[in-house]
């Protein structure tokens, strides 16, 4: 009995190392690449968006042989939106996927969660599409291919001046960093340029009820309103502004852009414009070819969040071509390096604060569609 107990013992641990080797040999002859991102949750369409375009750019780069000779594995994650699940899915990316670099995420509450893993373990992330200038300070291994707040800011306070509007309300998550550093870069451009702050009123991700805050608001009698946070309050809003009366235009940023946004709200947000990094609208072959090969594949119009997905993968793979290794220190230099890229979001060059100085595009809803405006560069 004990002869073949020991004999059992031998051979599952024969096995385990045979299956360890296979593991890594499998591990050599790809390259791993984790992402993590909200595919379910109050911010699902961040996520199902980004991963689209991320998964798009990967199919394509594999489909021509891969980098280094070597095809990529990308691995998903699922943060489900919730604040702190990025850190238990960030470290299982990087634990059992062994990842040489992540990509990620949408909301900038979210990367700052990963941020500091990825500095700490020298692993490159790059953010498509956070926009608070404090996740790349976190360190010289995080990266990101969009503008950022301080820019977003001064578009949207500018944009506001030049319609006439000089007294504005100001209505902030405060639970996201995104919503608290757009309303801080949007009140001091606004008032620079002689605009008026009338009224202030904050709310937490996922509330429902704004009447309070938005009776306070009309109180103020402004000529317009800034929603700083994401779709799926900035609906509820325009909504219940209008029950209250309160007519007049709202603005918010590119968390604005889902098509749930137009879904809640309905009439309530025709009129109303939104700053974004990337409009379908935008003629140029390199956004026409993406808009057909992404509709193509997933049967739906790319948004912005689809675009920088894109751009994000692409830029990484370009990065490791240039390394000619995925080692965490050489890749970051080479990542560090990205210079006129010919992305679909525009030519992207990576800054000395690791941000990527790009233009914004102005959207308004008319007829319940995002409709481009304008073009604002830096
Ligand atoms: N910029 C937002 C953030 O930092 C995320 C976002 C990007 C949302 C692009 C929509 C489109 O949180």
């Amino acid at each position: 009995m004990k002869v073949r107990n020991l004999a059992f013992l031998f051979c599952v641990s024969f096995l385990a190392i045979a299956c360890k080797r296979a593991e890594n040999l499998d591990q050599g002859s790809e390259i791993s690449i984790g992402e993590f991102a909200s595919l379910t949750g109050q911010t699902a369409s961040f996520g199902q968006s980004s991963h689209k375009g991320t998964l798009l750019a990967i199919e394509e780069i594999n489909a021509g042989g891969g980098v280094l000779g070597k095809k990529i594995r990308l691995t998903t994650e699922d943060d489900q939106s919730k604040a702190g699940e990025a850190v238990t899915v960030v470290r299982k990316l990087i634990s059992r996927e062994k990842i040489v670099a992540l990509l990620g995420e949408v909301s900038s509450s979210k990367s700052l969660e990963a941020a500091p893993i990825c500095q700490q373990e020298r692993i490159p992330m790059i953010s498509p599409a956070s926009t608070n200038p404090k996740v790349t300070e976190v360190g010289d291994y995080i990266f990101r291919v969009c503008f950022i707040d301080p820019f977003q800011g001064k578009v949207l306070a500018k944009y506001a001046i030049a319609k006439g509007w000089r007294r504005v309300a100001i209505l902030t998550d405060v639970k996201q960093d995104y919503s608290v550093g757009l309303s801080q870069f949007f009140r001091e451009t606004f008032r620079q340029n002689g605009g008026e702050i009338v009224v202030e009123q904050s709310y937490s991700s996922s509330d429902k009820d704004f009447k309070a805050q938005l009776t306070a608001i009309k109180a103020g009698v402004p000529d317009a309103i800034l929603a700083s946070g994401y779709y799926t309050e900035a609906g509820l809003i325009a909504r219940q502004a209008r029950e209250l009366e309160l007519k007049v235009p709202i603005l918010g940023g590119d968390g604005w852009d889902s098509p749930s946004l137009v879904e809640v709200a309905g009439n309530a947000i025709e009129g109303c414009f939104f700053s974004n990094h990337f409009s379908v609208e935008d003629p140029a072959p390199k956004i026409q070819e993406f808009l057909q090969k992404y509709t193509r594949r997933f049967n739906a119009a790319p948004d912005a969040m689809s675009a920088l997905g894109y751009d994000s993968a692409m830029i990484l793979a370009d990065a490791i071509k240039r390394a000619g290794t995925t080692e965490g220190p050489v890749l970051r230099s080479a990542i560090a390096a990205t210079r006129d890229f010919n992305g679909v979001t525009g030519l992207i060059s990576l800054n000395p604060e690791r941000n990527a100085d790009k233009a914004a595009v102005i959207m308004q809803i008319t007829g319940g569609q995002f409709r481009y405006v304008e073009t604002i560069r830096p």
